[in-house]
Parts: C-alpha cells; structure tokens; sequence
C-alpha cells in the first residue's frame, strides 16, 4: 500500500519498520498485517512521515524498486485530487483510470539505455483492472460508493493550478487532478506489479472553487475520506 496524503500515518499490526537500499536511495517501509489480513503488507508512505517530501521531489524509483525487491506484486495506491469535474464531488472516492501527463522534471523510467536497455511499456490500461474489481467489490461490502472511470492529470507542483491551466485540462477530458500518480503508476508497470489507485476528491479545482486552494484545505477534507478509504483497503486485502 502506497499512502499519500492524509494516509502517511496508517498503522499496521505486529509490524517492522525496514530500510532498503535500492540504486536510487534508501526507502523506509512498515511491513506487517492490515486487519484480518494474514499475508504481510508492505506500507510505504509516499510523502514520508508527517508529509516532509513533497511530490515533485518523492525518490519515485527507489519507492518502487524497494516494492518490487521485497516481492510486492499488488500495489493499492491513495491520492488526494482536485476535482475538474461535475461528476467528481468533494468527498468522492475515485477509481483512476487514465492519466494525462503534465509533469516536467522526473526520471519516469528504470530503462535508461546501456546496461538497463530500452523498454516502451505499454499504457493502455495504466491502472490494474483486477486490482480495482477487489477495490469495487470492497466497496459494495462496505456500502463505499465509488466513482468509476476517472481521468486523471497529473501536475508538476508543488503550486497549484492556475484556472487557465485547469480550463485547459478539462478541454483535453481531465477529470480530476493531482501530483503523484506519474510516474508511479508507470514504474510500477515496469517492475511487472499490478497497481491500482484511488483518488479521494479534496477541493474543487482553481478558478471552480471561488476561493484560493490551500494545502491545509486539502489535509482538512482528507480527515473522513482518509478514515473510508483506510477501510476499503482494508476490506480489499481481506478479499
Ligand atoms: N491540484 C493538484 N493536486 C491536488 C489538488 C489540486 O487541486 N487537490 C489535491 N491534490
């Protein structure tokens, strides 16, 4: 489980904390059970403890090297997003389902050339469907309603948007919007691990909302759709 704001501090049980060392850095993990959940879970934070790293600076590659290295083969993702759509109220849960790329200085791939080679991995179902059924059929369990099919884009950060930039992203068919899921969800395909993640609507998008956005805004609407979403997942790994 990757945690991302709002999810940082999710407490595992009879866990360890575990440093691994990958080519890219060194990555700090919980591993331990989740609920009624025998198999071990791995639980990363993505901002770090207490959101000390901010999105455009997560070591995305060691956080999916150290994943791939201790065996994790299925990845649940959270995300806070802003909301570019009527569909997509605040408080939602979202399943992403496509991305639109707007970030600018990250290393997006393991497959450099020389030794490592060259790979084109192949985006046309960037999120796991088998993993979003488990998420869906917790959600039906618990009685979570879950927004399907979201298009998500990604930003650099770690400003906001600007309302011009949002009006551009809705006319290329952005829904919701956020600073993370690229290149992770990509990474993760690369290493072969199913990934599947789920955005929890925080704030209207600028110039939708009549109102600046604030971090401390986004924090504050996380606090019950964190609790829910902490649940489903829950749910889906005893599924
Ligand atoms: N924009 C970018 N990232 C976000 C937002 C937003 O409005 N809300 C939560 N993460």
């Amino acid at each position: 489980m990757i945690g991302g704001t709002g999810l940082e501090n999710v407490a595992l049980l009879d866990f360890r904390a575990e440093s691994i060392d990958t080519p890219y850095g060194r990555v700090s993990v919980d591993i331990g059970r989740f609920g009624t959940h025998d198999d071990p879970i791995v639980f990363m934070s993505r901002h770090g403890k207490g959101h000390t790293v901010p999105p455009h600076l997560v070591n995305y590659r060691a956080n999916l090297w150290a994943l791939k290295d201790l065996g994790v083969r299925k990845i649940i993702a959270t995300a806070a997003v802003g909301s570019l759509s009527s569909r997509f109220k605040l408080g939602d849960i979202v399943l992403l389902d496509q991305f639109l790329d707007f970030t600018k200085s990250r290393p997006q791939t393991f497959y450099e050339g020389g030794e490592q080679g060259v790979l084109h991995v192949d985006m046309t179902e960037p999120y796991c469907k088998s993993v979003q059924a488990v998420i869906r059929e917790a959600g039906e369990s618990l009685g979570v309603s879950l927004e399907d099919g979201a298009t998500y884009v990604c930003t650099e950060g770690p400003r906001f948007e600007t309302p011009a930039e949002i009006r551009m992203y809705q006319i290329l068919g952005g829904e919701c919007v956020g600073m993370t899921s690229v290149p992770e969800v990509i990474l993760a395909r690369e290493c072969g691990m199913c990934y599947a993640s789920i955005g929890m609507v925080t704030n209207e998008a600028a110039g939708i909302a009549n109102h600046p956005l604030t971090h401390k805004e986004v924090v504050e609407s996380l606090q019950a759709a964190g609790k829910t979403v902490a649940g489903l997942i829950q749910e889906a790994f005893r599924i």
